[in-house]
């Protein structure tokens, strides 16, 4: 019986800081509004003279995971790569972190699940690695949202969440049972899919591009209706996290630490709140990097490996919620 386990985390996240002041020159808003109802402080946005596309900050990100853990990208097997945000319209992304990386002619798979796409990715790496087809997969999310953002005041509602940045990680084969990816569990509700969503470029119009495309405010700036994100985020959270602890027959007071997706600090506390967990048993970094939605967890392991507070044998819950909708959870043994 084989298992999957993470063996190596990085990231990388743009040098260009964004703070909620930089933001108020741009739009009406204010830094106390936005710390008050996301907790956000700044964020990162790449500039064009970083040349930090979605593949490349990838790349970055998956260079130190695999220098972590100590492999070089011949011993990949395979990429998942989450994103919302890639490069070209099509192909995905992966590819060209595969072409980057120089991995001959190895698998690169694109994922579609927004927030929860680096967990929906680690899902479908550790059953590649369950089944025994391939020993070694870089899992990866990466976003560049900055440029799909209205920084006006129109837009301020979304335009204020959101960051770039990228984070990766290695996930390789082992035959200890009760350790690593001990389970994934993943939903969708696709009814919602409007509640979140960015409409163009997309085929609802019977062509990608169309004219006009670029006055229609509405169909090229994201669309969110920010309460029933943050109603339906703090059920699913939760209510999945149990769903991996009571599959594995574990229980809260088990769980050595939660890392949550970073959509808004008040998320993070409520689902901290509904699962009575302690404050040194849950991570946030969302104050530093706002939402970079599929980068976000493995941008919160990274953090966490470089201050030295990831330990063998402890136990990890890992959830994510976003535009899908999409929900999961990982649990993970060190
Ligand atoms: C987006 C969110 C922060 C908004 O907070 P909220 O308390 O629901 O605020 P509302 O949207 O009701 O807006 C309240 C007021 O602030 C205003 N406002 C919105 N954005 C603003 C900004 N950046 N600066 C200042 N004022 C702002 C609104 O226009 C509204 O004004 P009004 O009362 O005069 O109409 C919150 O709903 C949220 O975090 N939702 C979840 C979002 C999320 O997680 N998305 C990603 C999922 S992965």
């Amino acid at each position: 019986m084989y298992h999957s386990k993470i063996t190596g985390v990085g990231h990388y996240v743009p040098e260009n800081v964004v703070t909620n002041h930089d933001l108020e020159q741009l739009m009406d808003t204010s830094d106390a509004w936005i710390q008050e109802r996301s907790g956000i402080q700044e964020r990162r946005f790449y500039r064009p003279h970083e040349k930090g596309s979605t593949a490349k900050m990838a790349f970055h990100a998956s260079k130190m995971a695999m220098e972590r853990a100590g492999v070089t990208a011949a011993d990949l097997d395979a990429i998942v790569f989450a994103t919302l945000s890639s490069d070209y319209y099509f192909p995905g992304s992966g590819v060209l972190l595969q072409d980057m990386l120089g991995m001959d002619t190895k698998p690169a798979i694109d994922i579609r699940a927004q927030c929860s796409g680096f967990l929906y990715s680690l899902s479908v790496a550790d059953q590649f690695i369950r089944s025994g087809m391939y020993k070694r997969i870089l899992v990866v999310g990466s976003e560049t949202q900055n440029i799909a953002l209205d920084l006006t005041t129109r837009g301020r509602a979304i335009g204020v969440l959101f960051g770039d940045g990228a984070g990766a990680a290695v996930l390789e084969q082992h035959n200890e049972p009760g350790k690593g990816i001990l389970s994934t569990h993943l939903h969708s509700e696709g009814k919602h899919a409007e509640i979140l969503c960015l409409r163009e470029p997309g085929t609802g119009n019977d062509t990608i591009i169309y004219e006009g495309m670029h006055e229609n405010h509405d169909a090229i700036n994201p669309q969110m209706d920010g309460r029933f994100v943050f109603k339906n985020a703090v059920r699913r959270m939760p209510e999945v996290v149990m769903e991996a602890l009571t599959y594995n027959n574990l229980t809260l007071n088990d769980l050595d630490m939660l890392l949550p997706h970073q959509a808004n600090l008040r998320i993070s506390q409520m689902v901290q709140k509904l699962l009575r967990l302690p404050d040194e048993k849950i991570y946030n970094n969302i104050q530093k990097y706002g939402n970079t939605t599929a980068a976000t967890i493995p941008i919160l392991m990274s953090e966490l490996w470089e201050q030295n507070r990831i330990k063998p044998g402890q136990l990890y819950a890992l959830t994510a919620f976003g535009s899908g909708f999409t929900w999961a959870s990982a649990l993970i043994r060190w």
